[in-house]
């Protein structure tokens, strides 16, 4: 079966190179794709936002199944578009995608289906929340976009200046555009972070393995909030009790609650959760695949890509199975532009990822890089995810680090720290036991 991966990032190589590994995956097709999946890809250049120029690459080559990496085609109903002309996608309808695409969706669902998630108030008038934040008195509080803001539009206030600050940015100055016209603002919870990702096919859920993310810029976890600069997976805070409770308060009455509103829920559905001493809350739905959590996750996936993916978009994932996994550790280090998250340069040669892929156990994942005349470029601020898998996460570290000692390019940076919490034993075991 011919495939197409949409989408550009280290995410997307990702799966190009786990379905790569399916016997029964023909030819994959990525669009656009970027310098790194060459090899195993052919790279179509149709932008993702271009659904008549991706329905009709689908269509010539005979695609069976289309494989959506990022958020914005999915808000915008992408998979609506496909699954209209009857080509299976990986990925949720426009509808279901709102738990993305609007904050204030996602927290009115969780509130109906009593889902723990911070207490919330919703604005859609700057006069209102400029009003609500000066009256009020628990800080520190979070205020979020509604709309889809590359991951920025979150901002952690602790007084009612910073308050007032970031409405007047979000609603009146329009930092994040129309994303900001309406917001969140809601109470500020206290635990450790946990990304559960899971492949849900409109009723069914498979929970895949868990990961974390590093999302601060800097070593120590400082720094600006980014994409990620670093994941790994499986992770000790994971316990029986809080896969479960994560498992039955938070996705089985997300999938229901959507698939009881008549938009049900088929494609990768990643809860972003804080574990705090009630047990995990929701911060926020994503409706794809975490980025670099996927890079860390797919390497280690033992079960056939193809036909897990398949089932999971044709309502089928309850014939799969369990997914079977690669017990080893991973962990995947973002090497990014030295400007990342600000204004990046595009262009620089980049030299050594070839002599990195080779190594044993490790993934070179590309994601903003390009050919040009058949050298390898920088191509945007996230640039490579290199991962190693290991024994444990420190010898899936050692591997991961060798391999980026190997790849060089002008001003280039990486975090050198990452799963350091887990390492360190400083990961407060909130809600364990
Ligand atoms: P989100 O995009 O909603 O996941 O928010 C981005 C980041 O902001 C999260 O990964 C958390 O680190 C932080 N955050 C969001 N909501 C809250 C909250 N209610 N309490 C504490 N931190 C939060
Ligand atoms: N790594 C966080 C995300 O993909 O949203």
């Amino acid at each position: 079966m011919n495939v197409l991966v949409v989408g550009s990032g280290g995410r997307e190589h990702a799966f190009v190179d786990v379905l790569s590994r399916s016997s029964g995956v023909g030819r994959i097709y990525a669009a656009p794709g970027n310098g790194g999946m060459a090899g195993l890809a052919e790279c179509v250049p149709v932008p993702v936002t271009d659904v008549e120029g991706l329905i009709g690459l689908a269509q010539a080559q005979e695609v069976g199944l289309v494989v959506v990496g990022p958020e914005g085609p999915l808000v915008a109903g992408l998979v609506d578009a496909l699954e209209a002309v009857g080509i299976p996608t990986l990925g949720p309808s426009k509808a279901a995608a709102q738990l993305e695409g609007s904050k204030a969706f996602c927290k009115d669902l969780c509130r109906r289906a009593r889902i723990p998630t911070a207490a919330y108030k919703t604005f859609n008038s700057a006069a209102e929340a400029l009003s609500y934040c000066e009256g009020h008195d628990r800080w520190p509080s979070v205020i979020k976009a509604d709309g889809l803001a590359a991951g920025k539009g979150v901002v952690i206030v602790h007084d009612s200046t910073m308050a007032i600050a970031a409405v007047r940015d979000m609603m009146l100055n329009k930092h994040f555009g129309d994303a900001g016209d309406r917001i969140v603002i809601e109470d500020f919870l206290v635990g450790e972070e946990l990304s559960m990702i899971a492949l849900v096919d409109g009723e069914t859920v498979a929970v895949l393995e868990p990961s974390r993310d590093h999302k601060a810029a800097f070593d120590g976890d400082k720094g600006p909030n980014t994409g990620g600069m670093g994941a790994f997976s499986p992770t000790r805070l994971l316990t029986n009790r809080i896969y479960e409770q994560i498992e039955e308060r938070v996705l089985l009455p997300t999938v229901h609650a959507l698939a009881g509103a008549g938009t049900p829920y088929r494609g990768i559905l990643y809860a972003g959760l804080m574990l705090t001493a009630d047990g995990p809350y929701v911060l926020e739905f994503n409706v794809r695949g975490g980025d670099p959590e996927m890079e860390v996750l797919l390497p280690r996936l033992k079960s056939d890509a193809l036909a897990l993916f398949l089932a999971a978009a044709t309502g089928t994932l309850d014939d799969f199975g369990a997914v079977e996994w690669n017990p080893q550790h991973a962990c995947g280090v973002v090497i990014a532009d030295g400007g990342y998250p600000g204004p990046v340069t595009k262009g620089l040669s980049i030299s050594g990822t070839d002599a990195a892929a080779e190594l044993d156990d490790v993934f070179v994942y590309h994601a903003g890089t390009k050919l040009e005349n058949g050298q390898l470029v920088t191509n945007g601020g996230r640039v490579l995810c290199v991962t190693g898998l290991g024994d444990s996460l420190q010898a899936a570290r050692d591997k991961a680090y060798e391999a980026v000692s190997l790849i060089h390019f002008e001003n280039m940076r990486c975090r050198s720290d990452i799963g350091w919490r887990e390492l360190t034993d400083q990961a407060s075991m909130a809600g364990a036991g």
